[in-house]
């Protein structure tokens, strides 16, 4: 019996990273998946990588740029003419910003792009997915933010990145109460450092920094990530609304 049987859910960023792997994880628990991402052919490869290791067609994949809402509501109607239906969405793409060591020197085009993609973007799913589960009168939301919200230096010097993340507990919040009678939750994921593609986006120095700074000594597997969001996109979290899970090796409890 898995832990999403007969769950429909939408995950964005899935190419590659943190959202593959939970697109691997929710599918391995009985999920159908719609998997989106900008980047096409990586997202068409991992489909096809997931759905020849299942033996099954359990994931679509939808190429979609979250900051645009035309293509919000091309993923919430692909999904549900394809499974019938949206109980989970996992708001998990978002782009870094530029390393720099003068965090006042705000590019204007580079923040309002950040801050379109990782917050927009995620409010834009919000919006896609709630006729669909208000319906049902049931879903579970899942924003994932970062560590860069919660404490300075260590997302490079970007302060947009910092911001949106920062945010995303904001809006959070505000959803979960704004919904919570009508039987769905928004909850939110704070990961510390994980291996993904866009650690490489970091320098060196400052992921070595970081890294020297998590008190568990690594960072985190996405599979480490992946289990909390798994665990708040079911129904074991049914009385978990508005929360904040921390997955980051101790590094904001210093
Ligand atoms: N890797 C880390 O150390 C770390 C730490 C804390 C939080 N996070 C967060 O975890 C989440 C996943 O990050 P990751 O590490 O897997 O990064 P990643 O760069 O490997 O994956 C992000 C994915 O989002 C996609 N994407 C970017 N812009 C998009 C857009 N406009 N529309 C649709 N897709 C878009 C990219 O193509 C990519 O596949 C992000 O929200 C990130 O902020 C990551």
């Amino acid at each position: 019996m898995g832990r999403l049987n007969d769950k429909v859910a939408i995950i964005t960023g899935a190419a590659g990273g943190q959202g593959k792997v939970e697109a691997r994880l929710f599918a391995q628990q009985g999920a159908m998946v719609v998997a989106s991402d900008l980047n096409d052919v990586l997202l068409m490869a991992t489909v096809k990588e997931i759905n020849d290791e299942l033996g099954r067609e359990a994931v679509l994949g939808v190429c979609h740029d979250i900051a645009s809402e035309q293509d919000w509501q091309h993923v919430a109607a692909r999904t549900i003419n394809t499974f019938g239906a949206i109980d989970i969405l996992v708001n998990n793409a978002a782009m870094p910003g530029k390393t720099r060591e003068d965090v006042w020197a705000i590019d204007v085009e580079e923040t309002t792009r950040i801050l379109n993609v990782n917050l927009t973007g995620t409010l834009l799913g919000i919006k896609a997915v709630m006729p669909e589960m208000k319906r049902k009168g049931r879903g579970s939301i899942v924003n994932i933010s970062s560590a860069a919200g919660l404490v300075g230096g260590i997302s490079g010097g970007s302060v947009a990145y910092s911001a949106t993340k920062a945010a995303i507990g904001g809006i959070t919040k505000e959803i979960a109460i704004g919904v919570a009678g009508e039987g769905i939750r928004v909850n939110t994921v704070w990961p510390g450092l994980i291996r993904t593609p866009i650690m490489e986006s970091f320098s060196k120095e400052v992921t070595e920094a970081v890294l020297a700074k998590v008190p568990m000594g690594f960072a985190a597997e996405p599979i480490d990530i992946a289990y909390g969001v798994l665990f708040l996109a079911s129904d074991e979290a049914r009385f978990v609304t508005g929360a904040d899970i921390v997955i980051d090796g101790g590094f904001t409890a210093q």
